[in-house]
């Protein structure tokens, strides 16, 4: 498979992010087609369960930041397909259960009616087990990565998946933060890891599977970081300034559910300025990397600007 953007295009400061993502947005959607079982396959409903959330057309922007970092430091999409396809599958897991009723009960994600209301709670949890499941099988038996980069793969998604590191301490530090007043410091901390933890481990995913030397691994670490904070930022700003169709969830779920966002502490204005200067402090960590990244900055330069 050719990489996702040419070599000459990678030197481009003013390269297109949005071309680059719609590209790895349909390799993903593909690759995701084949990885998971068929609706026919038994135990039918779960299978039915897991492509209704899959395959609803997300973002895909977990997997295509793993494949943009990974095709700066030279890695092909295609060896990085696999790793990227178990990020978007831990990250739609999160979702499915992200949206039970116990949780942040939404009825709506990604343009339709949400897994447990689709089908049923049980399976709703257990659909998302599946996918969890399926992500680190997924890398575990890539035969296009050498076995120690899989071992370094796993390793690293299972800490942001999980706790105290990743995903699940970010979750339950929001649902604790549920109607209560929070620092901003608590904030950031929530952010940090319920969202940030699996931007940054997709980013790390792409250079780790490129190969890339541990300077260049902590400039892209900085770099993910500020991107994963800055996602959920913008993700709390459209929750109060978009629409059902554009999001594809219903907003304005969060001031409904009290929920701790920087909107609710700090209003628009601030959040928006506060968004500007993560972006810039993302960019800023690019400047330690020695190979062209004009793809990144325009990556981040989206994340600040999207609107769903
Ligand atoms: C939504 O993620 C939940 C967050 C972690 C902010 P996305 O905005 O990436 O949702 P999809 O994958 O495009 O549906
Ligand atoms: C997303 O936070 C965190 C995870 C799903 C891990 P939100 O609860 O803000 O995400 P949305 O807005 O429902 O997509
Ligand atoms: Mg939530
Ligand atoms: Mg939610
Ligand atoms: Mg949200």
């Amino acid at each position: 498979m050719t990489k996702a953007f040419s070599e000459d295009s990678l030197k481009t400061e003013s390269i297109d992010a949005q071309s680059f993502l719609a590209g790895c947005r349909k390799q993903v959607d593909q690759s995701l087609e084949r990885l998971v079982p068929l609706e026919t396959t038994e135990p039918t409903r779960i299978h039915s369960a897991i492509r209704w959330s899959l395959l609803a057309g997300g973002k895909r922007f977990r997997p295509s930041l793993a494949i943009a970092v990974g095709e700066v430091f030279g890695a092909t999409a295609d060896v990085l397909m696999g790793a990227a396809c178990a990020l978007e599958m831990v990250h739609t897991y999160s979702l499915i259960h992200d949206d039970l009723p116990s949780m942040d009960d939404d009825d709506m994600r990604r343009g339709r009616p949400s897994c447990h209301l689709r089908f049923d709670e049980a399976t709703a949890i257990l659909a998302g087990d599946a996918l969890q499941a399926l992500a680190f099988q997924t890398i575990a038996e890539d035969e296009r990565l050498a076995p120690a980069i899989r071992l370094l793969l796993i390793s690293e998604l299972a800490r942001a998946a999980g706790t105290p590191y990743g995903m699940i301490a970010g979750q339950a530090f929001d649902l604790a933060a549920e109607s209560r007043d929070i620092s901003e410091t608590d904030l950031e901390t929530i952010h940090r890891h319920k969202t940030g933890a699996l931007i940054r481990a997709a980013a790390r995913t792409g250079a780790i599977v490129a190969g890339a030397g541990e300077d260049q691994l902590q400039a892209i670490t900085q770099f993910g970081e500020h991107l994963g904070l800055l996602f959920q930022i913008t993700d709390d700003l459209l929750d109060v300034t978009a629409s059902a169709e554009t999001l594809g969830k219903t907003p304005g779920k969060d001031a409904r559910a009290r929920k701790a966002t920087y909107p609710a502490l700090h209003g628009l204005e601030a959040t928006q300025a506060l968004a500007r200067k993560v972006h810039d402090d993302a960019c800023r960590s690019l400047d330690f990397i020695t190979l062209p990244t004009g793809l990144l900055r325009s990556i981040a330069d989206q994340v600040l600007s999207r609107r769903g």
